[in-house]
């Protein structure tokens, strides 16, 4: 039996998308298709059809509408997908917070054993189920102000047995909500204190003991590494990411956020499908990602809450590249995962306009987990993830508003969650 749901009396749907275009570069990143005064309704859990008020009576005429839900006049934009979260943690990190207010850096925190390590040893000593339950709340939230699909990553766990507790809870995750999940494995986040005078030996566990298990028990979609300046070299990356192509898993690395350090270029040449950071970014890194299909990601509450620099955005979409936008939720270096907070950065920050900002964080964040040909746009056939705002005066009116929520309400395949 098939149920239609019918969104009544939208001010304006925005972000309708052909279905062939499964990201957007450069100048048609400005370009965003939108109807005024509108109808859309949904079939089952994806979209059917949408146009225009007045042709409502003519596009109802064949089916019985289940349920009504009238917009007010708020926008209809497809739900955000964040395609770049730590989640799942076990406790915030404030105290790291009041050193850096102090002036320690981020990088000075991690060299003396705090960041990630501090959030590993936290996570160590905490079980699978109180994990999970903390990584729910937080995952209900962040749906409720938007988020329509979203990956998750480990790298809090640092040994076998804390790693494949992460990516199980990622796992018992994707069971327990409505949204997509794609889990990302990064053993590779750090380096245990144990073997700070064994690299090596920290790699090779990696290599042969926690790959093996992770691609065994289908944990992961796909394969993070930390390259930057105190972490990960770019030859160990290159070691790491060659290991996970033998298990078929794609990369999706951390890189260039402390340093030009070459992270862009081992992750296009291992054909990465996002390279996440970049806030060190020249046009040497510019003109390898033109020459890819690798879509780079900026992590603005990142630079604006640890007071680094941001992705340069604008010149990179000058530049024709593709930009996608997320959130970093992490207790360390994002303490948020609110994505309309991310846009409202882009534009005051990186120069990006609402609608360049919105495809960032919808169109090209489904691409970035792969995702683009069910999320991500309006468009006939995709899920029906989306978000009614309250009533707007236009768009750029939602990140002008910083802070505030503009989101009235949050349909989830459809259904409002
Ligand atoms: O994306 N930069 C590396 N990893 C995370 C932060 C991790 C942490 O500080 O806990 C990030 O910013
Ligand atoms: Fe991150």
């Amino acid at each position: 039996m098939k149920t239609y749901t019918l969104i009544s009396n939208i001010k304006s749907i925005v972000g309708i998308l052909d279905k062939n275009i499964l990201l957007k570069k450069g100048a048609e990143m400005g370009v965003l298709n939108a109807i005024e005064n509108a109808y859309l309704i949904i079939e089952n859990n994806c979209i059917f059809g949408f146009g225009k008020m007045e042709d409502l009576s003519n596009a109802v005429q064949n089916i019985t509408i289940s349920k009504e839900i009238n917009a007010n006049y708020g926008m209809l934009l497809p739900a955000f997908v964040d395609s770049h979260t730590h989640i799942v943690f076990a406790k915030w990190r404030e105290e790291e917070f009041e050193m850096r207010i102090k002036g320690k850096s981020y990088e000075q925190i991690a060299t003396a054993g705090g960041g990630i390590l501090n959030s590993a040893k936290k996570l160590q000593s905490m079980s699978e189920d109180e994990l999970f339950i903390k990584a729910l709340e937080r995952l209900h939230q962040v749906i409720k102000q938007g988020t329509g699909a979203i990956e998750i990553k480990s790298g809090y766990g640092l040994t076998v047995a804390d790693e494949l507790k992460m990516l199980r809870v990622i796992a018992q995750l994707k069971n327990a909500v409505p949204i997509p999940i794609k889990a990302t494995f990064l053993g590779a986040h750090a380096f245990p204190t144990e073997f700070k005078q064994n690299r090596k030996g920290y790699i090779d566990l990696i290599i042969n003991e926690m790959l093996p298990n992770v691609a065994q028990e289908n944990l992961a979609d796909y394969f993070d590494v930390f390259c930057d300046q105190g972490f990960y070299t770019v030859e160990e990356t290159d070691m790491l990411l060659n290991a996970a192509a033998k298990y078929n898993l794609k990369a999706k690395i951390h890189a260039n956020e402390l340093g030009y350090t070459g992270g862009v270029q081992i992750g296009v040449k291992h054909k990465a499908l996002s390279v996440d950071h970049l806030e060190y970014t020249g046009q040497e890194e510019i003109d390898c990602l033109l020459n890819s299909n690798t879509m780079p990601v900026g992590l603005p509450n990142c630079s604006f809450f640890l007071g680094i620099p941001y992705m340069p955005a604008r010149k990179m979409i000058d530049a024709g590249l593709p930009v996608c936008l997320a959130s970093d939720y992490n207790p360390g270096s994002s303490p948020n995962g609110r994505m309309g907070f991310v846009v409202s950065l882009a534009c005051t920050q990186m120069k990006l306009t609402p609608e360049e900002a919105i495809n960032a964080t919808t169109i090209n964040g489904a691409y970035a987990i792969e995702l683009s040909e069910t999320h991500g746009s309006i468009t006939i056939g995709k899920k029906g993830n989306l978000i009614i705002t309250k009533p707007v005066s236009s768009l750029a009116f939602i990140p002008y508003n910083f802070g505030n929520d503009c989101v009235e309400s949050v349909l989830i395949n459809g259904i409002e969650f």
